[in-house]
């Protein structure tokens, strides 16, 4: 015999006679009624127990945690709340659990709680359906690019080039940090590193994706990112998960299009597949709603959230109309922003993003054309000399979901900026290469992949959508 899971048996309308079935108990009532769990479902299956047949010595073992192993027969439910069991005929326990110290007891739990006993929170209903829902993206995003035609590329994790030029990287050496080799300036000489130069771990796979986009034409990265900003906030992780595309011959207005679409189809397909889990994340959400005051409490449901972001354009606004809108909002002019934006040029802070999109606009946002000096150097400048061709996606509750932008393409224009903003040209000459060699209009976007699985399951903490975050002084399991 097979086993089955849990999701199947629940989905089976007929009966069996000859089930056999592994997971863990939830709970055990009356000496009778097993809750089961094996992951595979957001529900338990109730396996009853013949407590008259069955050894007091394992009854006993019978524990909230435990590992257990069950043959029985598949018949319609007698009681309420479910419409099958299982009728033991035979249990063994696999792997004992101690109730009195077993952390996940069946009663609600804070995620601070939960977050330093990561690794048995997925045995809870809140995290089983938040890791569940984030495999069906990582799945649903594959599907969306192998469907359209792009290749997916490895991106080197330790790099010797900083991407995005901020410089909040860690640093990847076997060098003895007591002692390391000088050079003659008493500076750390890396030429005698591991890698013969300084290398850390990356921030972002995108200059080495547009190599491969202007060879394969369509492909796109998703793997590890990594960025040493001591910035502990809600939204923000020290390792995360990043989607990058990158296309060859492609604008600005076609990585406006391409990443719209993408993000509609990929909450889509949850919304499609994964209806169990978001409906429990909605019910869970309605409830912590209902603890705030009512000026607090948000407007749609998750679902209603969902929804409203496949079914609406996301508006387009130019970076300078975005400054003209909070120039004369009522909270600038209040004073009540922490920055006010008084002239054009200013760096948008999380505050005014989320004023454009959760106040003023009420949907997605894609802001554009940024001015040149607060974005990367590789983004490519307008005709107007002072903004480049970026585009950030703003979501509500999120903030910044994507930052993308159409690539320099000329090569005397990037150099001149690279020599601006005092970056080595020898150190990227394999990324200038590229301008000279077959150049072309392309671009790309960066998708957080923590941030999408935040607005997909209505989590309000980046560390709750991570199996084990890594923060500022934080690296436990
Ligand atoms: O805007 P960013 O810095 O863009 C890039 O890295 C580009 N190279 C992308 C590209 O054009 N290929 O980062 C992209 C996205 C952000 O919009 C945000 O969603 C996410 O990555 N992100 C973070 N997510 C979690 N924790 C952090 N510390 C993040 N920093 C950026
Ligand atoms: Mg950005």
């Amino acid at each position: 015999m097979t086993l089955h899971t849990v999701s199947e048996l629940l989905s089976n309308n007929n009966k069996l006679p000859e089930v056999e079935i592994k997971g863990w108990v939830r709970t055990f009532r009356a000496n009778r009624f097993i809750a089961l769990n094996d992951g595979s479902s957001l529900n338990n299956i109730q396996c009853v127990v013949d407590f008259e047949q069955t050894d007091e010595s394992v009854l006993k073992r019978i524990t909230t945690g435990a590992a257990v192993h069950i043959k029985g027969e598949l018949v319609e439910s007698q009681g309420k709340g479910q419409k099958v069991e299982i009728i033991v005929k035979s249990i063994a326990i696999l792997g004992d659990s101690d109730p009195e110290t077993y952390p996940i007891q069946p009663k609600k739990h804070s995620f601070e709680f939960l977050r330093e006993n990561a690794h048995l929170r997925t045995r809870t209903n809140t995290f089983s359906a938040v890791m569940r829902l984030r495999s069906a993206l990582s799945f649903a995003i594959h599907k969306y690019f192998n469907d359209n035609g792009f290749f997916y590329m490895h991106a080197p994790i330790v790099t010797g080039s900083d991407a995005e030029g901020a410089g909040e990287m860690f640093r990847v050496s076997n060098l003895d940090a007591k002692n390391p080799p000088l050079t003659k300036e008493g500076k750390v000489d890396f030429s005698k590193d591991f890698f013969g130069k300084e290398t850390n771990l990356t921030v972002s796979g995108q200059l080495e994706a547009e190599t491969y986009a202007m060879s394969l034409g369509k492909v796109y990265t998703f793997g590890p990112t990594f960025r040493a900003e001591n910035s502990n906030t809600s939204r923000h992780l020290a390792e995360f998960w990043m989607i990058e595309p990158e296309v060859a011959f492609m604008d600005l207005a076609g990585n406006m299009d391409l990443a719209e679409d993408f993000l509609k189809y990929v909450l889509k397909y949850v919304l499609t597949n994964n209806r169990e889990d978001l409906d429990f994340l909605e019910s869970r959400l309605l409830d912590e709603e209902k603890t705030k005051p009512q000026a607090e409490r948000s407007e749609m449901s998750l679902i209603e959230k969902l929804d409203f972001v496949i079914d609406n354009n996301f508006k387009r606004v130019s970076y300078t109309e975005a400054i003209d809108i909070l120039r004369n909002s009522t909270p600038n002019k209040k004073k009540k922003f922490k920055y006010i934006i008084n002239e054009w040029g200013a760096d948008l802070q999380s505050e005014h993003e989320r004023f454009l999109v959760e106040k003023h606009f009420k949907c997605p946002v894609i802001l554009f054309d940024y001015p040149a000096n607060i974005k990367a150097f590789y983004m490519r400048l307008n005709e107007d000399g002072k903004t480049v061709r970026a585009m950030d996606i703003l979501f509500p509750g999120i903030g910044e979901m994507v930052g993308g932008s159409q690539r320099e393409e000329r090569l005397e224009v990037l150099k001149e900026k690279m020599a601006a903003l005092d970056i080595d040209e020898k150190e990227l000459w394999w990324y200038l290469d590229l301008r000279k060699y077959g150049t072309a209009v392309h671009s790309g976007f960066g998708l957080g992949f923590e941030r999408l699985v935040m607005f997909a399951t209505g989590m309000t903490n980046i560390r709750d959508v991570i199996p084990f975050p890594r923060t500022p002084q934080n690296a436990e399991f």
